[in-house]
């Protein structure tokens, strides 16, 4: 069975064509991430004009490299929430628009969810399992019984993972997105002694990243200043900084992980999200839950950081379970 997935919630449009639910035949990703960068962050009115530009080229495309014809598809997959509104509606209009015109049922599925199936797409997975999503908007963790059976454990109350990282490079003078950055200057970390933390919170498995960012930033004594200081400090000193962020943001996540899972009696521990990417935090996860039995799954490269094939997944496992949405569905930004 092919299903055709449509993911536009920010500012990747991206279309795919999987057949059963893992096989990925196409997944077209354009970004207008190019088109943010000098502002240091995604302007929502120029990535849903964006979305707007490529969504049509970016479903036909996926078709073609699929080398599969729109009849021949059985179910349209689109985001539906969370998102950015002007973003999501461009996507679920274009699926409702296929689905009424081709008379192909379609499924709204939830994005971040979605994050979770994307190590499925490439390996075995068993269920139940403990997920974790680590995006550039979200840091969950959810129980996870079935593909039709996730329940949220955690979550941030403030900034989210990748959030954290995208503020302090910008602190640090690096470009938007900064995960990948810091994880490069944090390789040349040279001296442990400076520490950070993350929030405490009441709740067990929630997550606060907002003080963190805040005390990098006050590293440089006023914030207001800190962006011309930040040109006068040094190299090493940027990259002890950046070093001790990433080491207390994931010591933080890690910990909660094992915890979730000892909570839940669960020993596998799935991950997806764009700091997924990240080999540091990848070696630390590993290491930590072989020493506690736990499998870990993490998404390849290209399927961690937004993609429909994940949506595609998700919405076929709904789908094989009775699970169909209807013209009344709306977007559902967060
Ligand atoms: O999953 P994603 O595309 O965003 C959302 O769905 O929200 O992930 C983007 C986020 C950005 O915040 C980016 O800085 C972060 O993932 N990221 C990383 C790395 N690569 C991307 N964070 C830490 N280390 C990396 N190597
Ligand atoms: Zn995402």
């Amino acid at each position: 069975m092919y299903t055709l997935g449509i993911e536009t919630s920010c500012d990747e449009t991206s279309a795919a064509v999987i057949k059963n639910g893992s096989q990925v035949l196409s997944n077209v990703i354009s970004s207008s991430l190019k088109l943010h960068t000098k502002y240091g962050g995604i302007i929502p009115e120029i990535a849903s004009r964006a979305q707007l530009e490529f969504i049509n080229p970016a479903v036909c495309l996926a078709l073609e490299k699929a080398k599969i014809k729109l009849s021949q598809i059985k179910l349209i997959a689109v985001t539906y929430g969370p998102g950015l509104g002007g973003c999501l509606m461009v996507g679920l209009m274009f699926a409702k628009g296929l689905s009424f015109a081709k008379n192909i049922p379609f499924i709204g599925v939830d994005h971040i969810k979605a994050h979770l199936y994307a190590p499925k797409l490439t390996q075995k997975i068993k269920l139940p399992f403990i997920g974790l999503v680590i995006s550039g908007g979200h840091t969950s963790l959810f129980f996870v019984k079935d593909f039709n059976k996730i329940t949220l454990l955690g979550r941030t109350v403030d900034d989210a993972a990748g959030e954290a990282f995208d503020k302090t490079a910008k602190i640090l003078g690096l470009p938007y997105p900064g995960g990948p950055h810091i994880e490069k200057i944090a390789k040349k970390r040279k001296s442990n002694e400076l520490k950070f933390s993350c929030g405490k919170l009441d709740s067990a498995l929630n997550f606060s990243f907002s003080g963190i960012k805040t005390a990098v930033l006050y590293k440089f004594k006023s914030p207001y200043a800190a962006t011309e200081k930040i040109k006068n400090v040094s190299k090493t000193a940027k990259a002890d900084i950046a070093g001790a962020f990433q080491e207390a943001v994931f010591e933080d996540i890690v910990k909660k992980s094992l915890l979730a899972c000892k909570l839940k009696k669960v020993k596998s521990l799935v991950v997806g999200g764009g700091v997924a990417c990240n080999n540091n935090f990848r070696e630390k996860l590993y290491a930590a839950c072989k020493n506690y039995g736990i499998l870990s799954y993490f998404p390849e490269k290209g399927y961690c950081m937004d993609n429909a094939a994940m949506i595609a997944g998700l919405g076929y496992q709904l789908y094989k379970k009775g699970k169909y949405s209807k013209f009344t569905l709306n977007i559902k930004p967060t």
